[in-house]
């Protein structure tokens, strides 16, 4: 062991970008207005803000501080870097599992969605979408590209595919010029990017004013108004403050072990606790001034306070790929602006997949000694496979069902193990100084009682509260329909197969590891 250099980040400004790309992605333009506007609006904020620095920042800290520790022994996954902390505790190593898990059953259907972007920022510029002036002719043309049916604008799947193998392909690419030459330098000139797109539709929504003089009151201060109105009932409801809570693992990437990874290319004396502070504060900005500030206030200028109310719980997929597009289309320019509106979907998108496929590339160099350009290889042959049921089986639920597994449920579950590991099993007094070891700044000292107190119990009340509301007519599919029930069933048998068969990857590593030190005795 020791043979092989790790991977490494080029600079500072290099890994917040990297990190801030993960974070920044589809969840900060789509899900958070969508949740934002039924949840109370306004009043949303308080439960979402409150899991922020509970649950967001603390988590954020501890995955960085425990990413860069593990990195110090070679290990840049979950299994290893739990091991590292715990050495004593042969099983310890299994639940980290979930931190490759994770990740690989986002990938799977986060690259898919990806693909669409692009494909819709080319349709845009082609004109291919701009005389559609209805819901439900967008709705057909969105329909009609996913192969859920056959209509006048497409006859089949073949274009959504073409895109996904694309998409793919990019991905793949990135991974395979590694760390500092493929995520490094795609986050270096996609984030800026991103953000003067971002403030371009920023503009144009802000000087939307009042587009039918007919009508006065749907203007765009009052799209602001009933996007951030608070309605204070919303907070009686356990539902608003599981949703904020959620919102906030999803955004920041944390608890699903990607952050671990990237930090795990760290050196020891790298700064942690400023730079994660500043990952996080951009998401935020990002999330809550760009995401808050286009789709919903725009849709309610076009569709007015009534049908503004049914578009906003219509789901992420709607408001992003039926409502805004038709938004545009009543603009000048809406080709040039729908162009723009999804190509920074797009690379929010790219910045976070990447972030997502790294885990399983890196679990397979550190821990199986294989050079990088064979294990990006290996990685992108089983997950393209992996890709196809999420494709052909769209309509039947199967991207739901990953993103319960992979973007609720064992989030927060990997999110509990790992504070519980660094404040009580690492210890809280060993954490808060490697916390600090090179830090440019002192967390304050009230955090030392949240992460050992406040955001296991608030993680362990959660975890309680979803699986009584929310996840067990979930996983005894009280809402699924009779035809899709084999497919919800089948996408868990595979899901399960993929989780035995990284514990028996793990188990194998470990092994091997075990034979070479005795060999060298
Ligand atoms: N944070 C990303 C978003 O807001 O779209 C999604 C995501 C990326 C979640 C990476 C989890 C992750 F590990």
């Amino acid at each position: 062991m020791g043979s092989k250099r790790r991977d490494n980040w080029g600079s500072r400004l290099g890994v917040i970008m990297a990190v801030a790309g993960s974070a920044i992605g589809l969840g900060n333009f789509l899900r958070f207005p969508a949740k934002a506007a039924s949840n109370g609006g306004g009043a949303f904020m308080i439960p979402y803000f409150i899991s922020l620095l509970l649950l967001g920042i603390p988590l954020m800290w501890i995955e960085w501080t425990l990413g860069r520790y593990g990195g110090g022994f070679e290990h840049g996954t979950a299994p290893g870097i739990f091991h590292s902390v715990w050495q004593k505790n042969r099983f310890i190593k299994y639940f980290g599992v979930i931190g490759i898990f994770g990740p690989l059953v986002i990938f799977i259907y986060y690259t898919y969605i990806e693909s669409w972007t692009l494909a819709y920022s080319v349709f845009s510029l082609a004109g291919k979408y701009v005389n559609l002036a209805d819901q439900a002719s967008m709705q057909g043309f969105l329909r009609g590209f996913q192969g859920l049916e056959h209509n006048q604008y497409f006859n089949g799947i073949g274009p959504a595919y073409l895109f996904f193998l694309l998409t793919f392909a990019v991905n793949t690419c990135v991974i395979y010029y590694g760390i500092k030459g493929g995520i490094e330098r795609l986050c270096k000139w996609a984030m800026p990017l991103l953000f003067i797109f971002g403030l371009l539709l920023l503009f144009r929504v802000f000087t939307l004013g009042t587009p039918d003089s007919a009508r006065p009151e749907w203007n765009i201060l009052n799209g602001f108004g009933f996007l951030w109105n608070p309605d204070f009932s919303a907070l009686k409801s356990a539902k608003v403050w599981l949703e904020a809570a959620g919102q906030i693992f999803f955004t920041l990437s944390v608890g699903i072990g990607v952050i671990l990874t990237y930090a795990s290319y760290l050196s020891k004396g790298d700064d942690v606790v400023l730079s994660g502070l500043t990952a996080s504060s951009t998401n935020e900005m990002t999330e809550v001034i760009l995401g808050g500030s286009i789709i919903i206030p725009a849709a309610f200028v076009f569709f007015g306070p009534v049908d503004i109310q049914s578009i906003a719980r219509s789901g992420v997929f709607n408001l992003g790929f039926v409502t805004m597009p038709l938004v545009l289309n009543k603009l000048p320019l809406a080709q040039i602006l729908g162009f723009i509106w999804f190509f920074l979907l797009f690379l929010a998108g790219i910045t976070s997949s990447v972030s997502l496929a790294q885990p399983a590339v890196a679990f397979l160099e550190d821990e199986f000694d294989i050079n990088r350009k064979k294990a990006v290889i290996i990685f992108g042959a089983v997950c393209f496979l992996l890709c196809q049921p999420a494709i052909f089986f769209l309509g039947n639920g199967v991207v739901d069902e990953l993103d319960f597994w992979g973007g609720t449920f064992f989030l927060v579950l990997f999110a509990t193990i790992e504070t519980i590991l660094f404040a009580w099993v690492f210890g809280m007094e060993k954490a808060w100084d490697e916390i600090h070891r090179g830090a440019d700044m002192r967390v304050p000292r009230i955090y030392k009682f949240i992460i050992k107190y406040i955001t296991p119990l608030f993680l362990l009340f959660i975890l309680g509260m979803w699986l009584w509301q929310e996840w067990l007519p979930i996983i005894f599919m009280k809402n699924v329909s009779p035809q899709s029930k084999p497919f919800i069933l089948g996408t868990r048998l595979g899901l399960l197969f993929i989780f035995v068969t990284l514990g028996v990857l793990v188990k194998i590593a470990w092994g091997r590891k075990r034979a070479q030190l005795e060999r060298a005795r």
